[in-house]
């Protein structure tokens, strides 16, 4: 299973010549290979139209399984509030994911992620599918980020590592609360629903569910018009929670016309439906197509955490949600397959696992 992983990891690599990020802090002006196709008018980061935005839901609200609902189904992406987890831990790991990048490149080097490896210092994963380069650079855990940390601070690793591991662990009890939430909004509760996804009643995970940290750095931009942060994507999860701090730079592809900013609220999550909830609610909550834009005043930093369950959990639509007769959406494959085929096709995975020839058929033959 693993190899299968690596191998897919090495196929499909335009840019193989660019293993690292640059030092960013060295460049005057946006390279050439740094440069993407000017940027549409309607992305300008000031259309923020408060009445077309994000929706903000606190966990508190006695109607939050519907405000969940909803925003899934419609937007693909809501921001938490009250969720409990202490700003000064939100804030420290801030810090230190800003630490770890201010390091000098040659130090940050030491613990560049190998290609086919799945932790460590390193370009976006998704770099390879593209003939320019991103104007960001990404530092991966899973777990305890000892290994990677040991190498980048010799002596001094020990609160990176603790305060890295505080965050995960917060992140999993948070992941648990999302998660039963968002399969109650699709009228799904019992425990043979939640084991479905690999996480138990109480939330716990499954052993060896696959849940990367991913801190993101979005250094400022001499020219942030040409350049790009992380170029339109989907998650590999079943959801993502993103901590982006006070600066703006997240946008969303709303109803396939417009990219729309998502304003930083302070001490909110953002949270966005990834591949594999579009498959297990049979379509109805759409993965999120997503990007970053980077800004000439400031350093960004994100913080990732994506949701799945092992690999060798069967996914495919939950069959509650397909109608007596219906052909699901999506056929049944185990998530190790279908992150393969996302390293392999990246955008075009999930029309890879799609049975959409099948259904209309089936829907022609009925009328
Ligand atoms: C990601 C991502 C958004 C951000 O890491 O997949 O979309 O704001 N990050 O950094
Ligand atoms: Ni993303």
């Amino acid at each position: 299973m693993m190899s299968s992983v690596s191998e897919a990891h090495r196929v499909n690599r335009p840019n193989s010549g660019h293993i690292a990020p640059p030092d960013f802090q060295a460049l005057q002006d946006v390279p050439d290979s740094y440069s993407w196709p000017q940027l549409d008018e309607n992305s300008s980061m000031d259309l923020i139209d408060p009445l077309v935005s994000v929706p903000v839901v606190d966990l508190t609200d006695p109607n939050v399984v519907d405000l969940v609902g909803r925003a899934c189904q419609e937007w693909g992406v809501f921001q938490v509030i009250n969720h409990g987890i202490p700003m000064g831990l939100i804030k420290e790991t801030e810090s230190e994911a800003r630490r770890l990048f201010s390091l000098p490149t040659d130090q940050k080097l030491k613990a560049l992620r190998s290609p086919d490896g799945p932790t460590g210092y390193g370009l976006a994963r998704i770099a390879r599918f593209f003939d320019k380069l991103m104007w960001h650079e990404g530092f991966t855990m899973r777990g305890s980020p000892i290994e990677d940390a040991r190498k980048l601070w010799p002596d001094n690793y020990t609160t990176f590592c603790d305060v890295m591991e505080k965050y995960q662990k917060e992140m999993k009890e948070l992941t648990g609360r999302l998660k039963r939430l968002i399969l109650a909004s699709l009228g799904l509760t019992t425990e043979e629903d939640l084991k479905l996804t690999g996480l138990g009643p109480s939330g716990e995970f499954t052993e060896g569910s696959i849940t990367p940290l991913q801190l993101n750095y979005y250094p400022s931009c001499p020219n942030p018009s040409r350049a790009m942060g992380l170029a339109a994507h989907t998650d590999t999860s079943m959801f993502t929670i993103l901590c982006q701090g006070d600066i703006s730079g997240l946008q969303i592809y709303k109803d396939g016309v417009q990219w729309i900013t998502v304003p930083p609220v302070s001490g909110a999550f953002v949270v966005n439906v990834g591949d594999l909830l579009q498959i297990l609610s049979n379509g109805r909550f759409p993965t999120l197509v997503h990007r970053v834009l980077v800004n000439q005043a400031y350093n960004r930093i994100s913080i990732a955490y994506f949701y799945g369950p092992t690999p060798n959990t069967q996914i495919k639509p939950f069959s509650k949600l397909i109608e007596p007769g219906d052909v699901p959406r999506y056929r049944c494959v185990s998530w190790g397959e279908y992150i393969n085929t996302k390293a392999k096709h990246l955008n075009k995975a999930l029309s890879l696992v799609s049975n959409m020839e099948q259904v209309e058929n089936h829907q022609s033959h009925k009328t």
